[in-house]
This record gives structure tokens, sequence and C-alpha cells, in this order.
């Protein structure tokens, strides 16, 4: 674990597999000088997604870890492992991170690692979440930020962000509506963690 900056600012590894919208709010939420994290690196596990190129563009260091190119998952997460360490990460940020990390890989940061999941946990773990709450009935949609534990979707929620399900809502419309409290929620997750982490290094 790293020790945190005389900035007084947590380092960040954000964790990607796409389009990295979450990873854009995140970028936003540090660039204002009171944000208590900077991010050390963005890491996908996908070769050539548009995430990457929002690092870039923000001058952060990018790596890719290619699931496909190894033959285990142990393998892969080792990888993940070993070029996440160098950058002395406080807190590993999945956001859009489409991999099932195994509690190996989990127990060597405990409590820091944190997700942001499409829906109003511990309602609708897994994909297609917004299809599988308006199929239900649910009135109400969301996104949670929680720490991540071995089993899915399923550790502590830190943020929650809830939306009204309106009649005859498209599954795509809702994700929309839904993906705008994901870029609220992940700062906000981001700032509380940060806050323990820097009285508990105080
Ligand atoms: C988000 O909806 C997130 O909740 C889910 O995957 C999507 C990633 O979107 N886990 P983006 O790559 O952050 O734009």
């Amino acid at each position: 674990m790293a020790i945190v900056g005389s900035n007084n600012k947590i380092k960040l590894a954000v964790l990607i597999s796409g389009r990295g919208s979450n990873l854009q709010a995140i970028i936003d939420a540090c660039a204002v000088p009171k944000f208590p994290a900077e991010i050390a690196v963005v890491i996908s596990n996908k070769p050539d997604v548009f995430g990457l190129q929002r690092a870039e563009q923000a001058d952060i260091p990018t790596q890719t870890v290619d699931h496909k190119s190894f033959a285990s998952k142990a393998g892969f997460e080792k990888a993940l492992q070993n070029t996440i360490i160098p950058y002395s990460a406080d807190l590993v940020c999945l956001a859009g991170f489409m991999r099932i990390l195994s509690a190996d890989f989990i127990d060597h940061w405990p409590e820091k690692i944190i997700n942001i999941h499409p829906s109003l946990l511990p309602k609708h773990k897994g994909l297609n979440t917004h299809e599988r709450a308006i199929e239900a009935g649910d009135k109400a949609a969301g996104c949670s930020v929680h720490y991540v534990v071995p089993e899915m979707d399923s550790g502590p929620i830190i943020v929650q962000k809830q939306v009204a399900i309106l009649e005859n809502d498209p599954p795509d419309t809702l994700a929309a509506r839904v993906l705008e409290q994901e870029h609220l929620a992940y700062p906000e997750a981001i700032t509380h963690v940060a806050g323990n982490i820097l009285k508990n290094d105080a």
C-alpha cells in the first residue's frame, strides 16, 4: 500500500474495459484542486478502447493487460497485480471493468478495491440490469458504488443513487439516466473512501 503523498491525495489505479465514461467523471473530479485523489494509472484488459484515449488525453499513464493473452485467469490476475503495484495505488477503482476478480487478487488490496454497478444493489447483480429492473416492475433503478469482495456485486455499499423508472421506459433510456447518476456517484464514493484512508494515515 502506498504512503499517501504530501499533497494529501490518495493515488488511484482505475481499471476499465471500454468507453470509460465513469473514468472521465473521475478524471474531471481529480481536476478540481480540493478533490482528495489523483489517478496514478489507467489499466484496460482490452486493447484500443476509448477509455485509454481519455486517459492519454489527460496525460495519465496507461497500461493494457489483455486477458486474452493469458492461458489462465490466475496468470492474467498475476500480471494485472504486477502492473498495478509499481504505481503504489491506495485504491483500485473498477470503472466498467468487465472481469470477475478472484479472492486471491482481492485479498491483495483488502477493502481497497471499489466497483460501480448499474443497479440498486442488492437487486439485479450481474448483467442486463436495466432490462431486469423494468421486467421486474421496479419503480426505481439506479447505481451503487461498493467495496469489492469475492462474491460478485456483493460488498458493502458506499454510495447509491436512484432514478425513477418511467412508464414505457426503454432500457437504453433508463441506462442513460442511470449513467448520469453513476458519474456523480463514483467521485462521491472516492471522496468518502479517501477521507477514511487519509484519516487512518494521519
Ligand atoms: C457502467 O454502466 C458501469 O456501471 C458498468 O459498466 C458501464 C461502464 O461504462 N459496470 P463506462 O465504461 O464507464 O462508460
